[in-house]
C-alpha cells in the first residue's frame, strides 16, 4: 500500500492497473465472452485515460486504496491471465495481437517503476531498509578524471523507428515514429556518463549557490526543494568524502561510488553541471545517431546490479543502462507524428508538454524493452528516477 511520494505508486496498484491494462484495452474488446472482473476496477485502476471515461481525482493518493486487498489483486490478475490465456489459444486478430505487445510493453515500463517506487519507499522509512541484502559484486572499470571526446561529423542522418508494418509483432512506442531526416553540425559526445566524482567536484565548486550555471525554473526548484547534492545523498561523518548515498542493496558510503555514474538529477541538476563544465547536453537527435548500430548492451536491469556500476573504458561507454541520460530536447512529436487511434492515443501523446526527453535506458530497464530509438520523457524537476547525465560539445 506504500506510496512515498506523488510520483510513485504502491505495488498493488501497479499490480492492477497493468491488469486492468489487458482486460480493458484487449479481453473487453476482442473476448467475445469475457466477463469483467469486477464493475469499478473500470475507473479504479485507470491511470490518466480521460476518454475511457471517471478515475480517481488526484487528491485521492493511491495509497489509501486498502481495498481491493492484495488477495483480491491477485485473484483478479488470475482471473484476467486465464481469459488471456483464452482468447491467445483462438485465432488473434492483428489489432489484438499489437496491443497484447503494446500491453507487454507496458508492463516492463511498470516494472521499472516499481523498483524506482521501491527504493523511494524505503529511503522514506526511517529505518531505510534495503531491497537486496546481498553486497554489490565487484566490478571492474576505468577511473576518469578527464572526459575522452568522441567526435561526430556534421551531415544529413535519420532518426526514429522504421516499424515493419506488415509485422504485427514489430513493436514501438508511436512517438518512436515515424523516422525521418535530420541535420547534425558536427560534435563531441563523452566517453563515459558523469560520475559522482565528477559531480562532486561540481558540488564542492559551489556549482548549487552559483545562478550563473542555471536555468531560471531549475534555480527556483533547487532553491525551494533545497537542492544541495543529487536525490539520496546523505551526510555520512564515518566516509572520506563526508557522503553516503541510498540504494536498493541500502546504504553505501560514496567513497565506493566515486567511479560510477551519479544518478537521481534533475534535469536542471544536469544542465548546470554541464554548463559548470563548459559543455552542454546532447540533443536526442544527436544522441540516437551516436548509439544507433550499437548493441543494447550495458548494466540494465538483466545484471541484477540495480545500481549505476564504472565504465568499462570503450568507446562512448554507458550509452545503454546505468542511467537514463537527460537530454537538452523537449518531447515533441516527430514531423508526420501520429497517435495510435482511440484511447490508447493518450498512451504518449498527450504529454507532449513541458517534459524532456532522455535516452538509454537504466540500471533497472529490462534489455529487451530498450531500443536507440526509444525516447523516455519526464518533467525537468524529476529526481526518483535514476537519471543522470552525459556531456556533449
Ligand atoms: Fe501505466
Amino acid at each position: 500500500m506504500v506510496q512515498s511520494c506523488p510520483d510513485a505508486s504502491p505495488m498493488k496498484w501497479h499490480q492492477a492497473h497493468t491488469t486492468w491494462f489487458f482486460e480493458t484495452f484487449v479481453l473487453r474488446p476482442f473476448l467475445s465472452d469475457y466477463k469483467p472482473f469486477r464493475d469499478e476496477f473500470r475507473w479504479l485502476f485507470n491511470s490518466y485515460y480521460n476518454s475511457l471515461g471517471e478515475e480517481i481525482p488526484r487528491k485521492h493518493l493511491r495509497a489509501a486504496l486498502s481495498r481491493p486487498s492484495l488477495d483480491e489483486v491477485l485473484a483478479f490478475r488470475a482471473h484476467v491471465d486465464r481469459a488471456m490465456e483464452k482468447l491467445l489459444d483462438g485465432d488473434l486478430p492483428e489489432d489484438a495481437a499489437r496491443r497484447i505487445v503494446l500491453g507487454l510493453n507496458h508492463e516492463q515500463q511498470h516494472q521499472e517503476l516499481m523498483l524506482t517506487d521501491i527504493k523511494h519507499a524505503f529511503f522514506s522509512n526511517p529505518l531505510r531498509p534495503a531491497y537486496d541484502t546481498t553486497p554489490f559484486a565487484a566490478a571492474r572499470g576505468v577511473s576518469r578524471s578527464e572526459f575522452i571526446w568522441h567526435r561526430f561529423g556534421c551531415g544529413v542522418t535519420e532518426i526514429g523507428y522504421a516499424l515493419d508494418a506488415g509485422n504485427a509483432l514489430d513493436f514501438c512506442f508511436d512517438n518512436e515514429r515515424p523516422r525521418h531526416r535530420v541535420y547534425l553540425e558536427s560534435f563531441g559526445l563523452a566517453s563515459h556518463a558523469v560520475t559522482c566524482r565528477e559531480y562532486l567536484e561540481f558540488i564542492s565548486d559551489d556549482g548549487y549557490a552559483r545562478p550563473e550555471f542555471w536555468l531560471s525554473e531549475g534555480w527556483d526548484a533547487a532553491g525551494r526543494e533545497a537542492w544541495r547534492t543529487p536525490l539520496y545523498w546523505e551526510r555520512d561523518a564515518a566516509d572520506s568524502t563526508g557522503w553516503r548515498v541510498f540504494t536498493l542493496r541500502g546504504w553505501q558510503p560514496l567513497s565506493s561510488l566515486l567511479d560510477t555514474p551519479v544518478c537521481h538529477v534533475s534535469f536542471f541538476e544536469a544542465d548546470a553541471f554541464a554548463r559548470w563544465r563548459g559543455c552542454r547536453l546532447p540533443t536526442e537527435a544527436e544522441w540516437e545517431s551516436a548509439a544507433s548500430g550499437s548493441p543494447i548492451h550495458g548494466n540494465l536491469l538483466d545484471s541484477g546490479r540495480l545500481h549505476p556500476a564504472i565504465a568499462s573504458g570503450d568507446g562512448v561507454d554507458q550509452l545503454f543502462g546505468d542511467c537514463w541520460e537527460w537530454t537538452a530536447s523537449p518531447y515533441t512529436g516527430y514531423p508526420g507524428y501520429k497517435p495510435l487511434p482511440g484511447a490508447l492515443g493518450e498512451y504518449n501523446g498527450k504529454f507532449m508538454s513541458s517534459q524532456m526527453i532522455l535516452r538509454g535506458g537504466s540500471c533497472v530497464t529490462p534489455a529487451s524493452h530498450l531500443r536507440a530509438t526509444y525516447r523516455n520523457f519526464f518533467p525537468p524537476a524529476t529526481r526518483w528516477q535514476f537519471t543522470g547525465i552525459r556531456v556533449a560539445a
